[in-house]
Formats: C-alpha cells, sequence, structure tokens
C-alpha cells in the first residue's frame, strides 16, 4: 500500500489524544517532531535565522533578541512568552499578535501545540 506510511504517521499523531484524557500529559518528544515546521526558520539557540533564535523563549520578552529586526507589532506587542501566549500566538499568529511578520498560518491542532509549547519549554 502505498500511503502506509503516511497512514501510520497519521495514526501516531491520533492515538495521544485518543488514549488521553482533558488532563493528559504535554510531551516535549512529540513536540521536537512538531518543531520541524519551525525549524526552517527558527534555531534552538541564539542565532537568528529566517526568524529569532528560540533558545529560553518562555519567559522571555517578545521582540528582544539582539540583532534581529522584528516588526514593530512584535516589538511594541508588550507580550512575555508564556504558555498561554506561546498557545495562541502559535494558534493564529496574526490574531494574537496583529501585524507580526511571521509568515507562519498557524498550527490548528490542540495537542501538537501544546507538545511544541512543552518542547519550546525546554530550550533553555
Ligand atoms: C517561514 C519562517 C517561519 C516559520 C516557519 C516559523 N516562524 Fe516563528 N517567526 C518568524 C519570524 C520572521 C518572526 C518575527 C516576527 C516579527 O518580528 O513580527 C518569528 C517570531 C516567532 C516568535 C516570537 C519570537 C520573539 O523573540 O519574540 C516565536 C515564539 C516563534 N516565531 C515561534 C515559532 C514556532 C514555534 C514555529 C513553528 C510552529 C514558527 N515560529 C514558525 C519566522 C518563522
Amino acid at each position: 500500500m502505498k500511503n502506509a506510511g503516511k497512514v501510520g504517521a497519521f495514526i501516531a499523531v491520533l492515538m495521544p489524544g485518543l488514549v488521553g484524557s482533558p488532563g493528559y500529559a504535554q510531551d516535549a518528544e512529540h513536540g521536537k517532531s512538531v518543531f520541524k515546521a519551525c525549524a526552517a526558520c527558527h534555531a534552538t539557540d541564539h542565532a537568528n535565522r529566517v526568524g529569532p533564535g528560540l533558545e529560553g523563549i518562555v519567559g522571555r520578552k517578545a521582540g528582544t533578541v539582539p540583532g534581529f529586526r522584528y516588526s514593530n507589532a512584535m516589538k511594541n506587542s508588550g507580550i512575555v512568552w508564556d504558555d498561554k501566549w506561546l498557545n495562541a500566538y502559535l494558534e493564529s499568529p496574526q490574531k494574537a499578535v496583529p501585524g507580526n511578520r511571521m509568515p507562519y498560518p498557524g498550527l490548528k491542532d490542540v495537542t501538537d501545540r501544546a507538545d511544541l509549547v512543552a518542547y519550546l519549554a525546554t530550550l533553555k
């Protein structure tokens, strides 16, 4: 079957949701694989690429990595990145920070997002 791999991956992504209750623990290990969608633009250390380095992102003030040219929207957002803000921003960047310049449409899957934020918290 040509799509067997794809289907397997799809089921693997679904499983945590199927076995999980609403209190399901976040899975930073899975979040690391979700982060592949971000790695084209973001380093996990402090290096700037298309996007700013994400080392220490949780607890950091938005728009403050030295040498990165942020949009005014991001610089002036007043956000301090915590779980709640990251979750909102990654769900819908333009809704959370209108006018920001991250060319990313948003991550709709709730579990993927929670796991991704758990992974981001490990970048210290
Ligand atoms: C195509 C490139 C691109 C992709 C893909 C991308 N980003 Fe970004 N990201 C950016 C840019 C550019 C900015 C700066 C936005 C601004 O200044 O308005 C940014 C900003 C951010 C910020 C704010 C950083 C700060 O220092 O305040 C976070 C957090 C972030 N991105 C996380 C992510 C995550 C997590 C993903 C994966 C789901 C992702 N991004 C995907 C380009 C990208």
